[in-house]
């Protein structure tokens, strides 16, 4: 981790989001200038679309994973999800760890938490037309929400990783859909058809203050401490979250950070929209055929993938690292 005297002069907000061992209450600020940027919001909607969803299954509190052998593979396994890319590098080919989009080290409600996750496999999947285990859904993120390589399901990093999913669904009951589990898309719909332009406005007052005007994130000492959202250092054309479902979903519950709720549906939609209509990089499923890889992979209206938007056409220039 960054040495704290390199980050004295960053904002408060930067401090916030870099303490990953932090509690989960410390690691949600309520930074000034975040507010500020945000309009009039206030934590009383957010608290009031949080109570209108029923009660989320509670994890065990992080305190209570044991001493000894199965607490360390635990402990190994939360490593791995908050710090992805040194503790498991060699399976990561971007900027982003899997708590990035999996919040409070994949605890909370509504951003696709890990103990909704561990008790929902073996299911069927559309996307790769078997039925997957856990492990195989944990090697998808791996190859398209970190644009890596999918460790091997006996891998240490994977066995470590349903570890900590395990122990995180503690008294669950198995193959039911949890409350709070995934991103809440279910009836999730825009009023209006999502836009472009709006979305670049709801974007500038809302997300670019940590995310960057132009969407790559920031970093500190060479490591990212606000994600960015789309170019090469994101997930790749492949990741779940380019789907405008997903993303709108993800955002309306969790984006500005440590605001869920506040937007509107709408600008929800819209700044999905914006986010998703840059380049990022390749889906790795692609042979060199972008109109067939829309029609094999992404044919329906929530991927922009193969489209033009804003006068481009998606996966055409795809984001490389250079
Ligand atoms: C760019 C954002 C992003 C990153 C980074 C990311 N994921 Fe995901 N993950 C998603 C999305 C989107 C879904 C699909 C959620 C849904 O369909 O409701 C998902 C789904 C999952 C699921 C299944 C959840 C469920 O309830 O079915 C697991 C498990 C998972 N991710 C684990 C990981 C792991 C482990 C990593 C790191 C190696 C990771 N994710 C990194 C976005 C991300
Ligand atoms: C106060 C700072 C802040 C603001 C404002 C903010 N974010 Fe984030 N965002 C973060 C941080 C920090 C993370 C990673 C969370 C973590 O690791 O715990 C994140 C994660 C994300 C992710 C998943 C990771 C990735 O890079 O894809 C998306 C998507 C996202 N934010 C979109 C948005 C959008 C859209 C807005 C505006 C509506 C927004 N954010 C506003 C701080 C912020």
């Amino acid at each position: 981790m960054t040495p704290r005297h390199l980050l004295i002069g960053l904002s408060v907000l930067v401090l916030a989001a870099c303490s990953q061992a932090a509690p989960p209450e410390a690691s949600k600020p309520t930074p000034a200038a975040a507010a500020q940027a945000t309009g009039p919001a206030t934590h009383a909607q957010a608290a009031a679309a949080a109570k209108a969803r029923p009660a989320a299954f509670e994890p065990p509190p992080e305190s209570a994973i044991p001493e000894g052998p199965f607490g360390d593979v635990v402990r190994e396994g939360r490593e791995i999800f908050v710090n992805t890319d040194v503790a498991a590098k060699a399976y990561v080919g971007n900027g982003l760890r899997c708590s990035n989009c999996h919040l409070d080290a994949g605890r909370l409600a509504n951003s696709a938490p890990l103990w909704g996750a561990y008790v929902a496999y073996p299911a069927y999947r559309a996307k790769n037309g078997h039925v997957n285990t856990l492990g195989e859904r944990l090697q998808g993120c791996f190859k398209y929400s970190m644009n890596g390589k999918a460790p091997p399901l006996d891998s240490k990093e994977m066995v470590a990783l349903e570890t900590y999913a395990f122990w995180m669904a503690k008294g669950a009951p198995t193959g039911e859909k949890l409350p709070g589990a995934g991103y809440p898309k279910k009836g999730f719909k825009p009023p209006q058809p999502p836009d472009y332009a709006r979305g670049e406005a709801v974007f500038k007052a809302h997300c670019a203050l940590c995310h960057g005007a132009d969407g790559q994130g920031q970093q500190v000492a060479g490591r990212y401490v606000f994600p960015p959202l789309w170019g090469p250092d994101s997930f790749n054309w492949g990741a779940g979250m380019h789907q405008l479902d997903n993303a709108a979903a993800f955002i309306k519950a969790n984006m500005p950070l440590s605001q869920g709720g506040t937007l509107t549906d709408q600008d929800a939609w819209d700044v999905a929209m914006y986010m998703d209509g840059h380049e990022r990089p390749q889906d790795p499923r692609y042979k060199g055929d972008l109109a067939a890889t829309r029609k094999a992979y992404h044919d329906t209206p929530m991927s922009l993938y193969g489209t033009t938007v804003n006068g481009h056409l998606l996966g055409s220039a795809p984001a490389t690292r250079n």
